[in-house]
């Protein structure tokens, strides 16, 4: 079956192989082997490392033959990898996606292969919810939520807030900017003097950070950083500029590594809102579920928690990413 889809089909995998770099994890084709196509987004962010790494050890685990395709950060890469796995026919799809929009076409071409579509960690916007069948990650909103009630409750006096925000048309930096926007209008003290995006990347949040110094000066109580690779990089460039992150400048963060979790400790990020990329095995349980005829949820959150000064010595030992 897999093969006469593939002999089909392959004029556009001839092309389609050609067009994105992908490898397969195991040897596959075995009988009864589950094959899967997962279009992952790049290498952005410690985040990310972390997400493939849980993604192809629990494949490995499972004997499930993983054909992994790095987007390298652009959205044209992923649709030329999907595209080759309908091509090569694979028993179902998981894609992270880079952006929210754009992937309609794609996905339909999957669908009329008969090969099911997870979504993972970012959300899609699509006026057909039947091209995918479920979605499995955090709730972004709900971060960008926790992150704002933490400053009001914690913030003082200190109201002045720039925002490093993440990739562009990425669903984690529009809900997490949005929740932020909603959940500090409610108090009036804060003002958002400035916001821009250093694209999840380290390197980036210390450049912009510099910038934002060097315009706004004292005049910047808080930073809300989408993700803790970019507030790493910022405390950087504060330390840098004389200043004493998560004194001078609090920090407040997302994701939750090790790392920023031991910047807590430190007293130099002052709180990280957990996004757990280890969902692996999660994503494989519905992917059999789905595979085998049954009924999975249409959405499935990840639960995420909260670190601060209050937890994060305890949390940190125990910390896997
Ligand atoms: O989509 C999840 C986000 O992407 C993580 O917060 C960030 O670190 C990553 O690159």
């Amino acid at each position: 079956m897999k093969f006469l889809r593939f002999a089909l089909t392959c004029g556009l995998a001839a092309f389609a192989f050609s067009a994105c770099s992908k490898q397969s994890d195991s040897a596959g084709g075995g009988d009864g082997q589950i094959t899967v196509g997962f279009a992952q987004t790049g290498a952005e962010s410690a985040w990310r490392t972390a997400n493939t790494d849980s993604m192809r050890s629990e494949a490995q685990k499972r004997g499930i033959d993983l054909k992994f395709a790095d987007g390298q950060s652009k959205q044209e890469n992923q649709i030329r990898a999907l595209r080759s796995f309908v091509a090569q026919g694979v028993d179902a799809i998981v894609l992270a996606p880079i952006v929210e929009t754009g992937w309609d076409p794609v996905l339909r071409e999957a669908k009329q292969a008969n090969i099911p579509v997870v979504i993972m960690d970012r959300k899609i916007q699509t006026a057909d919810e039947s091209l995918y069948t479920a979605f499995i990650g955090s709730d972004f909103y709900e971060e960008g939520r926790m992150a704002a009630d933490w400053l009001a409750k914690n913030a003082g006096d200190r109201t002045n807030i720039v925002e490093l925000q993440g990739e562009p048309g990425s669903a984690a930096a529009n809900e997490r900017r949005k929740a932020f926007a909603d959940a500090i209008a409610k108090h009036p003290q804060f003002k958002v003097i400035d916001s821009q995006s250093g694209n999840f990347r380290r390197a980036e949040g210390k450049q912009v950070m510099e910038a934002l110094l060097k315009k706004h000066g004292r005049n910047i109580h808080i930073l809300y950083s989408h993700n803790d690779d970019m507030a790493l990089g910022a405390i950087q460039a504060i330390e840098e500029a004389g200043l004493k992150p998560g004194t001078d400048i609090l920090i407040v963060s997302i994701d939750a590594i090790k790392e920023a979790v031991q910047a807590v400790v430190d007293g130099k990020i002052n709180c990280t809102v957990e996004c757990n990329p280890l969902f692996g095995p999660k994503v494989y349980d519905a992917i059999e579920k789905i595979l085998r005829g049954e009924a999975v949820e249409k959405v499935m959150y990840n639960k995420d928690e909260l670190f601060d000064s209050t937890n994060a010595a305890a949390a940190l030992p125990t910390r896997q990413y």
